[in-house]
């Protein structure tokens, strides 16, 4: 049976009460049951999520989280991997780039780095949680810099992870494509380019027939025109959507844009 395209909504932090993520999952509930052939998930924020689980048991959809500790034990203010599956989490980003985002605070550099990724990448499998690794350069450059880069935050990501990747994720995120409208997403034939370059590091890291098993995904400014493009022609296994899933009108146009698409990965 071909597989379907993965659609994730990564809600960061558009909605902004719990009762605004309970009507989001009721309202989603009841469409899905109308839109065969895609798969759908949705990241939300911590305190929204045991909620939004409830409401979709049962509907197919998956719940995730927007991040998660790279710790266990005590660690004021960090959410366990081992505490987001007890509320019915299913997989976590980890490796977003809004985490990921270099600053200072008070004369200490802030900021997620390869190796706070990698630790969340192991935590979140070790407790069977689906890890959603999210990599992609900051800008484009004449002389390839761009793939040297995604290459080191895959393979500092994936080092000695043999065996905890079997629920993995890949979501490819050009940092230049996020945030914006549609006309600023990735072309779709740079993307394809791309896939194929996360897919043979992915293979070099973790072996071919595990990175065979890994969905690729991109995001980056989707929106229901550009989708369909993005997985056909860009490759991609399916997509990662910020602010065109803040509605729920705007992602169930994705959805149905995608509808019945056999994904090639
Ligand atoms: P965007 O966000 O769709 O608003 O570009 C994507 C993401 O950050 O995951």
């Amino acid at each position: 049976m071909a597989k379907k395209p993965l659609v994730i909504a990564n809600w960061k932090m558009y909605l902004e009460s719990p009762e605004e993520a309970k009507a989001f999952a009721q309202g989603l509930k009841r469409k899905v049951k109308k839109i065969a052939g895609v798969d759908v998930a949705v990241a939300a924020p911590f305190p929204f999520i045991a909620e939004v689980a409830k409401v979709l048991k049962g509907s197919g959809v998956k719940v995730g989280a927007q991040t998660v500790s790279a710790h266990t034990g005590a660690h004021t203010g960090d959410v366990s991997a081992a505490m987001l599956k007890a509320v019915g989490v299913h997989f976590v980003i980890v490796g977003h780039s809004e985490r990921r985002a270099q600053g200072t605070t008070l004369g200490h550099t802030t900021g997620e780095t390869n190796e706070v990724v990698h630790a969340q990448l192991v935590q979140a499998a070790q407790a069977g949680l689906s890890p959603l690794l999210c990599v992609g350069e900051l800008e484009r450059s004449a002389d390839g810099a761009h793939f040297t880069y995604i290459e080191e935050q895959l393979t500092s990501a994936l080092r000695g992870t043999q065996g905890l990747t079997g629920k993995l994720v890949v979501a490819y995120e050009p940092v230049w494509a996020i945030g914006k409208g549609k006309e600023f997403a990735m072309q779709a034939e740079a993307l394809e380019e791309t896939v194929i370059f996360v897919r043979k590091i992915l293979a070099d890291t973790i072996g071919r027939a595990s990175a065979l098993k890994v969905p690729i995904l991109y995001g980056g400014s989707v929106e229901a025109d550009n989708a369909l493009q993005l997985v056909t022609a860009g490759g991609a296994s399916g997509l990662l959507v910020g602010h065109a899933s803040a509605t729920l009108d705007s992602f169930v146009a994705i959805l149905n844009a995608l509808r019945g698409i056999p994904r090639k990965i």
